[in-house]
């Protein structure tokens, strides 16, 4: 049951794959200025986020699926985010992690249980060895987030992106295989 493929339940979530008719509540989703404020001005437009629904949504749909990102709604059906583990070098078995929940849901421990969900799928079901996040250094909560999860604070590439006129420093969370297994 634990490994099964998606839908994937949890106590308060369904994490299931985007449809067509999710777009509008997906751009929503990152419609508010908090949320917004670590992105940059190209990652404002609704031109972006249709590109990244359909990149989402084609990757659900490949014959070798090695991408899981997913639409996260509350057990009502509401969509209220997006979750996901996406293997990016399978040769290194390296896997990257992003997680975005609408601003009306931050403090309730959504992100962290739906990403709980997806490691413990990616860590079984997909040959992961290291699983990494990146954010931008000032993201308090993505921080707090990947720390909540046992992920391990690599390194910050300083300076690292240009956007709003200014220089940002990210930083590079991991977690590898065994450490979550000994964890979880
Ligand atoms: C990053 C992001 C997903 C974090 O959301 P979040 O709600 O803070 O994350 P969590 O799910 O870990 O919730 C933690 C908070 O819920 C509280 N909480 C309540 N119930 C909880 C539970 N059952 N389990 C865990 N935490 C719980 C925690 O105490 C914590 O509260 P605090 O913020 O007051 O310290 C959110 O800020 C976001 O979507 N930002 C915009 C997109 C973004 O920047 N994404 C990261 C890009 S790399």
């Amino acid at each position: 049951m634990q490994n099964s493929p998606p839908p994937f339940h949890t106590e308060r979530l369904i994490l299931r794959d985007f449809k067509e008719a999710d777009f509008p509540a997906f751009f929503a989703t990152s419609n508010d200025p908090e949320y917004r404020q670590y992105y940059s001005e190209k990652e404002d437009s609704e031109e972006y986020w249709r590109f990244i629904f359909d990149r989402i949504r084609a990757s659900a749909a490949a014959p070798e699926r090695t991408v899981y990102q997913m639409a996260v709604c509350l057990k009502s059906g509401e969509l209220i985010g997006s979750c996901g583990v996406r293997m990016e070098d399978l040769e290194n078995r390296q896997a990257s992690f992003g997680c975005a929940i609408a601003r009306p849901y931050w403090g309730a421990g959504y992100a962290y249980e739906a990403a709980r969900r997806l490691f413990d799928f990616g860590f079984s079901e997909m040959p992961i060895h290291r699983l990494y996040a990146e954010t931008k250094a000032e993201n308090r909560r993505a921080r707090a987030l990947a720390e909540r999860l046992g992920m391990r604070l690599e390194g910050e590439l300083r300076d690292s992106r240009w956007f709003k006129g200014r220089w940002w420093s990210m930083v590079i969370y991991a977690v590898l295989e065994g450490e979550w297994r000994e964890k979880n």
